[in-house]
């Protein structure tokens, strides 16, 4: 009796089967945003969620590879800028590699140093809190100094690696 092989095409590497799965659970889509000494910095997250209302913490997760974190590691306050569903370009402007990410959009620094920019439909500005290296992310904890409702038009849902329309 043979043994049947599976054919090597057919078998599909774990960490895509984890991403394709995974795919399949919609997530919101912000920039997370800080100034250093060479300028404003900000990376696409989809991974942002609130933790604690007392205190009020919220949390991100980066990939420690980023080439972003170390800069925005210099600053000790960061901006969650949580992008509505017309803003697919900023997500993108802010998940490309290298060039100036700030140079094509409207944003204003805060009182406390913090980009914010200006068409978010939810801004926050948090002080470091905690940093642990989770697997191969850095999970990112902030407390809230403040926040600010901006508009009310939905928000930008990736889901399945691509953009979801909610009804406005
Ligand atoms: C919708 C979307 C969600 C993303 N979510 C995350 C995330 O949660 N964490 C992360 O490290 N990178 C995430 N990325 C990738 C980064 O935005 C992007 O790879 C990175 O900013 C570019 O590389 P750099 O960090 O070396 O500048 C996401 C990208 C997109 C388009």
């Amino acid at each position: 009796m043979s043994i049947p092989t599976i054919p090597e095409a057919s078998v599909e590497d774990p960490s895509r089967i984890y991403r394709r799965v995974l795919g399949h659970v919609p997530t919101s889509v912000a920039v997370v945003t800080a100034g250093t000494r060479s300028g404003p910095v900000g990376m696409t997250v989809g991974s942002f969620t609130s933790v604690s209302l007392e205190p009020p913490l919220v949390a991100f997760f980066v990939d420690k590879a980023s080439t972003t974190w170390p800069r925005l590691y210099e600053a000790s306050h960061f901006g969650v800028n949580i992008l509505g569903q017309d803003q697919t370009a900023l997500c993108k402007a802010f998940s490309r590699r290298s060039e100036d990410r700030f140079s094509e959009v409207d944003w204003t620094p805060s009182s406390r140093g913090v980009p914010l920019l200006n068409d978010a439909i939810v801004t926050l500005e948090c002080t470091r809190y905690k940093i642990d290296l989770i697997g191969d992310h850095y999970q990112v904890v902030g407390r809230v100094e403040s926040l600010e409702l901006r508009a009310t038009n939905p928000p930008l849902i990736f889901l399945q690696g691509t953009f979801l329309n909610l009804p406005a």
